[in-house]
């Protein structure tokens, strides 16, 4: 049994975890399932990466300690885990104690060998990335890979001798052409290594909140030298006991650390940087994925477009969200997140596709042959049909395996789902509903249904570690109950005859709303965000939980210009009443002053319809339309709110006429 150490990168937990996070943690999850039914032994590690001093800034901000900040924060990242179906065999937060020693002891091993001196830095910091950017790469003063802007540091720093691993690291990266994929990446990196390589600053005195320096307290270790460490501390590295050091010696070095593109100079030459001058075995591989994008963005905190992984959870099931973003995302390059996207998947790969097949051939066997899979006639498996679709389903099986072992999730899925079009088509060939119909032609009927439900179980196996519950329910309607999953032995035609059926429930039922409605029902049920300075009172288009329009530049402000744009006007209400079925919608009959329209408020909770009429209020006149619960909205009506919490009308201190601009 080989043994399989895959990692995601460790969070950072400035914010919450957005979908861009669940994403990294999602896709290891999947290649570790595929290897666990592999017959790999696989250890799966995912955590969070807690000092430095951006979440020592955002600590204060939050008014708590840091370490008290740090456990609300990761609690979060953790509590997302189980949500995501995520198998990690282990979490591990850079705050805990295996983790200190862990890095004092790396420390230690690169110091004791000569790698490590004290020097004066003086260069520009980037505290979003928490790396040192050289004022060459500075674009405007700002960071060259977030925007945001650097700060100037002056101060006594220990330094990493990384020029010394130029050639190493370029021998390493020669003899290995794998270690770091996608090639795009390998010929950054090289690139990178061969313009030759500055000493690295690895400490800082100027905050805190991290990992002492062994022996001189007063600086705390560069974050990177502290995150990176993470991967050896959850193998066992830096514990006396025996126990750990024999796991270190099973785990180390890791097969995979799958992280995102923007983190790879960190992985692919600093930490093996580090391990060699340890002396220690360097991870196999560096895998690198895109970066979701939201309206062209990166989805990230600092820009403020975020998708939150439970609103879609919530919508669509985790398992159409995982099958969505495995599915969108050709590994390795950028893919957009659209709700458009998701639906349109849902509907026609998933309910359609999948969902239908599944619920038609165990319903046509539970009718046609009382609930048991029927024994198929062997010449009449050997008919072009049932021999054709057979082949190709063992091919599947074998493109499957091999995709999802270098990270293919997209091309392994689209696979599996052009063998559930050729099903659909062999159903539809064979008829046997028709079948069913005529005496003399069960046979036939058996051998169809047979070689449908026997496709549609190594289907189900195959998606095991892309959708796992749906995985089990198919199985499970199929009457498949695995003791230990496993692929080892999966091929066709190996279903067997006479195996009772489970009960047919539908897997996907197919969602008639559209993406706005399905908005606003997530959020009429969802919680408020944690730390909102205003929502608005209109669900706004588009709402904050599905797609936060991002800053117009990478600073965060806006131009006059850009706020201009917006036309804020005062507006009377001139009728309310409820939108029926809706908890927190009212629909407002208002003057603008240029135009009497209806706009769909959200503030039916804090509002008697009746107590509005004859009222001045602020709103944005023009938004784009939106159908909210079936009733356009012509606009947005404009309220503060504490904390998520009830909504209070803008207003004014003495009476205004409708059509006066606000700003
Ligand atoms: N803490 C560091 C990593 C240290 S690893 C020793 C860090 N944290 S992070 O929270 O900012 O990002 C972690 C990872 O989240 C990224 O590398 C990437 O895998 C994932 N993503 C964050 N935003 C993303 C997208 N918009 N799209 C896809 N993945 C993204 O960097």
């Amino acid at each position: 049994m080989s043994r399989f150490y895959i990692t995601t990168p460790i969070y950072y937990i400035n914010a919450e975890p957005h979908l861009g996070h669940a994403y990294s943690t999602m896709v290891a999850d999947a290649v570790a399932r595929a290897h666990r039914l592999l017959g790999d032994d696989v250890f799966f590690l995912t955590g969070t990466d807690e000092h430095g001093q951006k979440v020592e800034r955002a600590a204060q901000k939050a008014g708590m300690p840091p370490n008290r900040f740090a456990d609300v924060v990761a609690a979060k990242f953790r509590d997302l885990l189980p949500s995501l179906h995520a198998s990690n065999d282990d979490f591990i937060r850079t705050t805990e104690p295996r983790h200190h020693a862990s890095v004092q002891a790396l420390w230690r091993r690169v110091r004791d060998r000569g790698h490590i001196y004290k020097g004066e830095y003086a260069g520009w910091y980037c505290t979003v990335d928490e790396v040192f950017v050289p004022e060459t790469q500075l674009v405007d003063r700002r960071c060259p890979i977030c925007g945001n802007a650097v700060e100037r540091i002056a101060e006594e720093s220990y330094f990493f001798r990384l020029s010394a691993f130029q050639q190493p690291l370029l021998d390493h990266y020669r003899r290995h052409p794998d270690f770091v994929t996608p090639t795009v990446r390998r010929n950054e990196m090289m690139t990178f290594l061969e313009a030759g390589l500055d000493d690295l600053s690895i400490s800082r005195t100027s905050f805190t909140w991290g990992i002492p320096v062994p022996d001189d307290p007063a600086h705390v270790m560069y974050v990177w030298f502290d995150a990176l460490t993470n991967y050896m501390t959850a193998a066992g590295f830096g514990s006396d006991d025996a126990a750990s050091q024999q796991r270190f010696a099973r785990y180390w070095p890791a097969d995979v650390h799958l992280i995102g593109k923007e983190i790879v100079r960190q992985h692919a030459i600093y930490w093996p940087a580090f391990l060699l001058a340890a002396d220690l075995p360097l991870p196999r591989q560096i895998v690198s994925h895109g970066w979701w994008l939201m309206d062209g963005a990166k989805m990230s905190k600092s820009k403020g477009n975020v998708a939150r992984p439970r609103d879609y959870i919530e919508r669509f099931g985790l398992d159409a969200l995982r099958y969505f973003v495995f599915r969108e995302m050709v590994f390795g390059q950028d893919a957009n997140f659209a709700d458009e996207a998701i639906l349109t998947r849902y509907n026609a790969d998933l309910a359609n596709d999948f969902g239908n097949l599944v619920s038609r051939a165990t319903t046509m066997i539970h009718r046609a042959c009382g609930g048991r899979v029927p024994a198929p006639v062997a010449s009449l498996l050997g008919r072009p049909d049932e021999q054709r679709l057979q082949e190709k389903v063992a091919r599947l099986i074998a493109q499957v395996r091999d995709a999802v072992t270098v990270f293919q999730l997209s091309s392994a899925l689209r696979d599996i789902w052009e063998v559930i079009a050729d099903t659909n088509r062999y159903i539809v060939v064979r008829e046997p509903w028709k079948l069913a119909k005529a005496a003399d032609r069960q046979d036939e009927l058996a051998t169809s249904l047979y070689v449908a439900a026997d496709t549609l179980r190594v289907i189900a196996e195959l998606l095991r570690p892309f959708m796992p519950a749906t995985a089990e329910r198919t199985l499970t309607m199929l009457g498949v109950t695995a003791e230990a999953a496993s692929w080892a032995t999966l091929a066709p035609g190996t279903l067997v005859a006479g195996t009772h059926l489970g009960d047919t429930s539908p897997l996907f039922p197919r969602i008639e709303q559209t993406v706005e409605e399905l908005r606003l029902m997530s959020n009429e049920n969802s919680n408020p965000p944690t730390v909102p300075d205003a929502v608005p009172a209109s669900p706004p288009a588009p709402p904050p939980a599905v797609a936060a329009a991002p800053a117009a530049a990478a600073t965060g402000t806006i131009t006059i210009d850009d706020f201009m744009k917006v036309e804020l006007r005062i507006a009377r209400v001139l009728a309310a009443e409820r939108v029926p079925k809706s908890k927190k919608l009212l629909k407002l009959q208002v003057d603008t002053g240029a135009d009497q329209r209806t706009i769909v408020a959200g503030i039916a909770e804090a509002y008697e319809p009746e107590a509005l009429v004859g009222r001045t209020i602020v709103v944005v006149a023009n938004l784009q339309p939106a159908k909210l619960m079936g009733v356009e909205s012509n606009g947005m009506v404009l309220a503060g709110s504490i904390d998520g919490g009830p909504p209070v009308l803008v207003g004014f201190d003495r009476d205004m006429p409708p059509g006066a601009r606000v700003r």
